[in-house]
């Protein structure tokens, strides 16, 4: 059964080879001065940038340049860009890249006008904006947050070794997106998979709690197969268009909202990923890859018959002559071969943690009660982080 919901996501999607044009129609609805976000540079090589900037020439509007913006995006970056969006009193935030650009664009959007520390209120005391927010567009060329099409943004404090997600409301949504999957060709494969792993756990999180049998479960299981379908081809063919569409598409829906309505969520693998992201800055989805296995095998007796069906749907195992505790093993094990295919199979050591950094990173790993299907004490918590090393 499901739950009680609302649901309503105000972003504008632009999807396909020639979705980029629909800057055309979406900036004459904004004032003149554009902040234009992006980060290291990639979109300089592979003509992103050109062909954005080009038409926000065309389009008469004076453009703020904020390059720089890296990836887990920090609060010292935070400030710049406020103070960039402030002294030109611009009218519009367009980032151009993955989530850390698109994450930093909102971060900066409830923050221009707040008179308060953006950190503390927004991200420690987890309050509502009550000023006024910048709008915000994205082009993505990373498919994996789903930030283009939601209303969270996560900020890291290097000072505190602290990584948080604030979800705010929807009016921190992006107003529209520009999805090109061609923009995502050109990214290196560690990325690629990274970004694909991040999808899978999004999808995960929400659909390892409850038993029920609902949409938003059935949604989720079609989401897995083809975000792993998807995965298996661009490995060996990064310009597969379809392989590339179909991870772009789903990222987008595996984060948006809607396959999460009417449920109960986990997020636990996130919360450990963070923090580990807090200690050692590595890719996103690779934390997240660190620490699934360990965790999902030691929550698997508290929700089996969810393991079971994951098993089934996702994973096509044959039940036949098998106990639930066995379907649910083989359905692990493989998902486990999979992340080894796609080259995601890693450990927590491989993504720079030692073992002296076990306890901070459980300290700040933000545990919420009662989320899944068992609540991690602070010793399972340790277990899972030495079972990823
Ligand atoms: O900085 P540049 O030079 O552009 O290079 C980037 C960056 O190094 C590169 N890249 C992006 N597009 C490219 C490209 N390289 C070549 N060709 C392209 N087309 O990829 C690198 C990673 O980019 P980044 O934006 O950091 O990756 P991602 O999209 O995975 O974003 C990660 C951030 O999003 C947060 C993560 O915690 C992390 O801070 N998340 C945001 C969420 C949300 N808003 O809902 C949820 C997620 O769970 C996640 O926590
Ligand atoms: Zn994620």
């Amino acid at each position: 059964m499901l739950g009680t919901f609302t649901f309503h996501n105000p972003t504008k999607l632009y999807f396909g080879e020639n979705a980029l044009e629909g800057l055309f129609k979406e900036l004459p609805k904004y004032g003149k001065t554009v902040q234009l976000i992006y980060g290291g540079g990639s979109l300089k090589k592979n003509g992103v940038y050109d062909a954005v900037t080009e038409i926000l020439r065309k389009c008469g509007k004076t453009v703020v340049e904020d390059g720089g913006v890296m990836p887990n995006p920090t609060v010292e970056k935070l400030k710049e860009g406020v103070r960039i969006a402030r002294e030109n009193r611009v009218d519009l935030l367009l980032a151009v890249g993955g989530g850390s650009c698109c994450d930093y664009a909102k971060a900066v959007a409830v923050s221009v006008h707040c008179d308060e520390d953006p950190w503390e209120k927004y991200f420690v005391r987890y309050e509502n904006p009550s000023c006024e927010i910048v709008p915000v567009g994205c082009v993505l060329t990373m498919a994996g947050t789903g930030s283009e099409m939601n209303n969270c943004a996560v900020i890291t404090n290097d000072a505190q070794k602290l990584k948080i997600g604030k979800v705010f409301d929807e009016r921190v949504n992006p107003k529209f997106s520009i999805l090109n999957p061609i923009f995502t060709y050109t990214l290196p494969m560690r990325q690629t998979v990274s970004g694909v792993y991040d999808i899978f756990s999004h999808i995960c999180e929400q659909y390892f709690s409850g038993t029920d049998n609902n949409v938003s479960d059935a949604l989720s299981e079609a989401l897995m197969r083809s975000v792993v379908d998807a995965s298996l081809t661009v490995i060996h063919n990064p310009e597969n268009y379809e392989a590339r569409s179909n991870i772009m598409w789903a990222a987008t829906w595996a984060l948006n909202n809607l396959i999460g309505c009417g449920k109960t969520q986990d997020w636990t693998v996130h919360a450990l990923g963070q923090a580990l992201g807090a200690y050692t800055d590595a890719t996103h989805g690779l934390t997240l890859a660190a620490v699934s296995l360990p965790y999902y095998r030691l929550v698997l007796p508290y929700g089996l018959s969810k393991f079971v069906r994951f098993a089934r749907e996702v994973w096509r195992i044959d039940p036949t002559g098998k106990t639930d505790s066995e379907i649910a093993e083989a359905g692990l094990c493989a998902m486990q071969d999979w992340m080894k295919e796609i080259g995601v199979a890693v450990s927590m050591r491989d993504l720079g943690a030692t073992e002296n950094m076990i306890e901070g990173i459980a300290d700040a790993t933000l545990l919420s009660e009662g989320a899944g299907y068992h609540t991690l004490t602070r010793d399972e918590v340790i277990e899972i982080l030495k079972e990823s090393f």
